[in-house]
C-alpha cells in the first residue's frame, strides 16, 4: 500500500434482499486530505461507511488500514484503528449532559468511577481546539442542532481519530453555522486527520475537497482530485447525464389573499403578520431559532397560538390539530421527516396512501386500484429507489426517505402546502424534481410556504420572502428587490435603514 494511504477500500460489495447496495467498491483514502464521497440518493454512500464503521458486514470485499486487511470490522475496533464517525443522524443521548455525550461508551479516570474532573478538562481541551464554546453541563437535548453536531465532532475527536467520516453533516445546519463546521474540517485536515465527507451540497464539496468519489447505483465511477473539477462535471458523473439546474419559472397569476396573519404569538414567535396570495410561494428566510418552523406549526394547528388572528379564504381559523388543519385543505410538510414524516416500519406505499386514504374511499371501502396507481406515480417520479413498494420505509437510504414524507402529503388534496426545507439531503436531480413539481402544484391552484435554508433556492423558487430573526419578523422583500446581502442582513437581526 502506498505511504501516504491511510485507507483502502477493496472490492467491497453489500446485498440486501433485492438490492445490491454495493457492487465491487474500490478506492483509497489518503493521508490528511477532505475525501468527499458523492452519489445520488441510495447510490451506496452510507452504506460504505457503515461498513467502515464496523456497524454492518460487508457480502464480499475488505477494508485495509495501516496495511492489515480486514474482511469485517466491529465498531469497537473500527474506533481503536482511528476511525470516528458522524452518522446521517444524531447520536447523542439527548437526556444525558454535554460532557457525558462527548464520553459516550468510553471509561475516563479509575476503573470503577469515571473522573468527572479531567472528564471536564478533557472536553473543555477539545472544545477550545475547535474554537467553540459550548456549556458542559447542561442536557445535550437543549442545544441548538448546530451545537449538538459539534458535540459529535467532540465525541470522534475524543478518541485519538486518524479518518473522521461526515455523513451529510451540513444537512441541518443553516449558512452561517455550516461555515463555521467547515472550518473546524479544514483545520482538522491540516492537522493531519483524513476525512471523508459525504454531502449533497456541491458548492460545499467544490469549497473543502481534495479528492472526490463518485458513487452510482452502488458502483465505483471515478476517485480523482478536485482540481478541474467543476459543478457541471461532479453533476454528470453522478447522475450519469447532463442536468439542466435552472429554476424553473411559473406563469400561473397570483391572485387575493388565501392565508392571511395578523399579530400572531405562540410557540416562541410574535406579532408576525402577512399574507399568503393563492397562486403564490412565499419563502420564510431566517437562521436556525428564526422561528420558521415554529410559525409553520401554529399555523397548522399543531402548536398554540397565544394571539393575533388567522384568516383562510378570509374566515379566522384556530386549529387545535394538525387533523383539523388537514381536513381543512392545509398540508404540512416536516423538516424532522424521519420523526414525524414517515412510518419507519410500514411498507413504502402504506406510507404513501396512508393521507389519501380517506378522499379514495366510499362507505367505507377503499378503492385500492386508485391508490395503487398513487403509489406507483409518485415512486416513479420521484425516483424512489426501493426494490419494491413492499420495502419497509426503515431500509430505504436517508434521501428515499425524506421523498416518501414528501409523496405522502403531496398525494392529499389541499389548498396550502407549508414545505418545511423541501430538498435537504435531496440529490440534485430529484430536487429539480421537487421545484417542477412545486410549479405543478400552483398551477393546479395550490399556494406554497416554503421554509428553507438554502438561499439559492429561496431566491430561485419564491415570489416574495419573508425574513425572521428570533421569533420576529425583520422584514418581506419582493421579487424584484431580491437579493442575497438584504436577506442575510434582515436574517441577522439588522434592519434596513432604507425602509420604505
Ligand atoms: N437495511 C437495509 N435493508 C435493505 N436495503 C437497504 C438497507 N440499508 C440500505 N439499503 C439499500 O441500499 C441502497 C444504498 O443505501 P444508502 O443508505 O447507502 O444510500 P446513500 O447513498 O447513503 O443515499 P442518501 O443520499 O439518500 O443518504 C439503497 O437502495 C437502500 O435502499
Ligand atoms: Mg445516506
Amino acid at each position: 500500500m502506498n505511504n501516504d494511504t491511510i485507507l483502502r477500500i477493496s472490492h467491497i460489495s453489500k446485498k440486501y434482499p433485492g438490492v445490491l447496495a454495493l457492487n465491487d467498491v474500490s478506492f483509497d483514502v489518503k493521508k490528511g486530505q477532505i475525501h468527499a464521497l458523492m452519489g445520488e440518493n441510495g447510490a451506496g454512500k452510507s452504506t460504505l461507511i457503515k461498513i467502515i464503521s464496523g456497524a454492518i458486514q460487508p457480502s464480499g470485499g475488505s477494508v485495509i488500514i495501516n496495511d492489515t486487511e480486514y474482511k469485517s470490522l466491529t465498531p469497537a475496533l473500527s474506533s481503536q484503528l482511528g476511525i470516528g464517525v458522524i452518522y446521517q443522524e444524531f447520536n447523542n443521548v439527548p437526556s444525558l449532559s454535554v460532557v457525558e455525550n462527548v464520553f459516550l461508551g468510553k471509561k475516563i479516570g479509575g476503573r470503577f468511577c469515571p473522573d468527572q474532573k479531567l472528564m471536564n478538562q478533557k472536553a473543555q481541551e477539545i472544545f477550545d481546539k475547535l474554537g467553540v464554546n459550548i456549556p458542559l453541563d447542561i442536557q445535550t437535548r437543549r442545544l441548538s442542532p448546530a451545537q449538538q453536531q459539534i458535540v459529535e465532532i467532540a465525541r470522534a475527536l475524543s478518541s485519538d481519530v486518524k479518518v473522521l467520516i461526515m455523513d451529510e453533516p451540513s444537512a441541518s445546519l443553516a449558512m452561517a453555522e455550516v461555515e463555521r463546521m467547515l472550518r473546524i474540517v479544514k483545520s482538522l485536515r491540516d492537522e493531519g486527520v483524513s476525512i471523508i465527507y459525504i454531502s449533497h451540497r456541491i458548492d460545499e464539496v467544490l469549497d473543502i475537497a481534495d479528492t472526490l468519489t463518485i458513487l452510482r447505483d452502488g458502483k465505483h465511477i471515478e476517485t480523482r482530485p478536485m482540481k478541474g473539477v467543476d459543478r457541471k462535471e461532479i453533476i454528470r458523473l453522478m447522475v450519469g447525464r447532463e442536468l439542466n439546474e435552472t429554476y424553473p419559472a411559473r406563469t400561473t397569476p397570483i391572485g387575493g389573499p388565501i392565508l392571511e396573519l395578523e399579530g400572531v404569538s405562540g410557540n416562541g414567535v410574535h406579532d408576525i403578520s402577512f399574507e399568503l396570495k393563492k397562486g403564490e410561494i412565499l419563502g420564510l428566510a431566517g437562521l436556525i431559532g428564526a422561528g420558521r418552523t415554529e410559525l409553520g406549526k401554529v399555523i397548522f394547528g399543531e402548536a398554540k397560538k397565544d394571539s393575533g388572528t388567522i384568516r383562510y379564504k378570509g374566515k379566522p381559523v384556530d386549529f387545535h390539530s394538525a387533523g383539523q388543519a388537514l381536513s381543512s385543505g392545509i398540508g404540512y410538510i416536516s423538516e424532522n421527516r424521519k420523526e414525524e414524516g414517515v412510518f419507519l416500519n410500514f411498507p413504502v406505499d402504506w406510507n404513501i396512501t396512508i393521507s389519501a386514504l380517506k378522499k379514495n374511499s366510499r362507505y367505507g371501502f377503499v378503492n385500492r386500484k386508485n391508490l395503487e396507481v398513487l403509489a406507483d406515480k409518485m415512486v416513479s417520479r420521484f425516483r424512489v429507489k426501493t426494490p419494491s413498494q413492499l420495502q419497509l420505509v426503515r431500509n430505504l437510504s436517508g434521501g428515499n426517505q425524506q421523498k416518501i414524507a414528501l409523496a405522502k402529503v403531496l398525494a392529499l388534496d389541499t389548498d396550502i402546502i407549508i414545505f418545511d426545507e423541501p430538498t435537504r439531503g435531496i440529490d440534485v436531480g430529484v430536487k429539480q424534481e421537487i421545484y417542477h413539481l412545486m410549479n405543478e402544484l400552483i398551477e393546479n391552484g395550490v399556494s406554497i410556504i416554503m421554509i428553507s435554508s438554502e438561499m439559492e433556492e429561496l431566491l430561485g423558487m419564491s415570489d416574495r420572502i419573508v425574513v425572521l430573526h428570533e421569533g420576529r419578523k425583520m422584514g418581506e422583500v419582493m421579487k424584484k428587490d431580491f437579493d442575497q446581502q438584504k436577506i442575510l442582513t434582515l436574517a441577522s437581526g439588522i434592519a434596513l435603514e432604507d425602509k420604505e
